[in-house]
């Protein structure tokens, strides 16, 4: 079996597992069935409780030495990310990853490049106890909180003082929000049949032909799967004799199979959220392409193929409160 029909086929198993949205097509007047579906805008979640958690996400309060805050690594200006392969933690060591962005995080079903987490609540709470992340702990994070102007939206927001349930309450209803509908892609999605350029139609048609669709698919193109990185061919391992990240899950559950196994990561936004991969070893989306291709598929595609599929990558920039995100300078 080729992996061109093998792809197609686990393409159609997903159809059938993620359920499909249907498209018009106003060419052919045909309904057509696609394996990524449109964003929906954000949920209508309290108004106080989005605001505190927005200042809570940029405030450095939050960490131990009131220097890091959330958005130092999570940078909306720049996609959500920071633009640097790994980011530096608390005690100035390298994170073993790349800081993933954060638009769109209430869509992916597992949290982190190997997917230990089901839910946002836990996960931020690791990041603000970590000694190399946020280094706070509870007792002095509340109090801090307690003593400052959060005391007053704490009470607006819950009617309580801060607690550990309202800060990670406050923090997460503001992450639910940092959606980014209305892509080109999503327009097309939903019927607007000549919004994308015929190159961007001829990536989307390769993204689909090639295979890459049957790991990157549902409304996040990605964050729904486990799957190894390098089924072909492996990449170029980290050459930092030190670094044990390319093992991915593996470094959690120490099961074999696990080796080099990954959550596939969303492609919403990724355009702007370069260096790409676990530990951001490329630094443009054309290479990241090729890579995948490779590693993936065992497909060798040609330089326009490549082009074609950064142009499709580049229609599923969203917005955010109804502007389009960009690349800060
Ligand atoms: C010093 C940099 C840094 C800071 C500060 C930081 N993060 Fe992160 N964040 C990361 C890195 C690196 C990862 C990836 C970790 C992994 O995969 O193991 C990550 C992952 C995440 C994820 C998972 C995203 C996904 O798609 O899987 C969320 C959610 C998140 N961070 C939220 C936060 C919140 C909330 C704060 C503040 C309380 C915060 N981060 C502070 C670097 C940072
Ligand atoms: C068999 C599953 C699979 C297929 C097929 C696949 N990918 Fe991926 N993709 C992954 C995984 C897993 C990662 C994360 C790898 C890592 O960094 O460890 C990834 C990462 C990426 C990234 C980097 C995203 C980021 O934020 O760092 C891009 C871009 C990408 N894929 C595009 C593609 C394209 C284009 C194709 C088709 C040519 C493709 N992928 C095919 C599983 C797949």
């Amino acid at each position: 079996m080729s992996m061109r029909t093998a792809g197609i086929i686990l393409t159609f198993t997903l159809f059938i597992a993620c359920g499909v949205a249907s498209v018009f097509s106003s060419d052919t007047g045909v309904r057509t069935r696609e394996a990524i579906s449109p964003l929906e805008p954000a949920p209508a979640l309290d108004p106080h409780k989005i605001t505190l958690g927005e200042e809570l996400f940029q405030d450095p309060i939050l960490s131990g030495k009131n220097q890091l805050s959330c958005s130092a690594c999570h940078d909306l200006d720049v996609g959500g990310t920071a633009r640097m392969p790994r980011t530096v933690g608390y005690s100035g060591r390298l994170h073993r990853y790349n800081a993933p962005t954060i638009f769109n995080v209430a869509n992916n079903y597992r949290l982190g490049w190997r997917g230990n987490f089901t839910s946002l609540e836990k996960q931020n709470e690791v990041v603000l106890l970590d000694p190399d992340l946020m280094a706070s702990d509870w007792p002095t994070l509340l109090g801090k909180l307690r003593h400052s102007r959060y005391a007053p939206l704490f009470e607006r927001a819950y009617a309580e003082e801060p607690s550990r349930d309202t800060v990670l309450d406050a923090l997460v209803t503001y992450q639910k929000t940092l959606v980014t509908p209305n892509s080109r892609f999503d327009r097309y999605l939903k019927g607007e049949a000549d919004i994308l350029t015929s190159q961007e139609m001829r990536g989307y048609q390769l993204f689909k032909d090639l295979g890459c669709v049957s790991c990157h698919q549902g409304s996040n193109i990605g964050g729904n799967l486990f799957q190894v990185f390098g089924i072909f061919s492996r990449p170029q391992p980290n050459t930092d004799p030190s670094y044990d990240g390319d093992l991915g899950r593996f470094t959690i559950t120490h099961a074999d199979a696990d080796i080099g196994v990954f959550r596939v990561p969303s492609l919403r936004n990724v355009g702007l959220t370069a260096p790409y991969f676990h530990d951001g070893r490329s630094a443009t989306l054309a290479d990241a392409v090729d890579v995948m291709a490779k590693s993936q598929l065992g497909e060798e595609i040609q330089k326009a193929d490549i082009d074609a599929i950064v142009s499709f990558l580049n229609t599923l920039t969203g917005e955010y409160k109804g502007l389009p995100l960009k690349a800060k300078k």
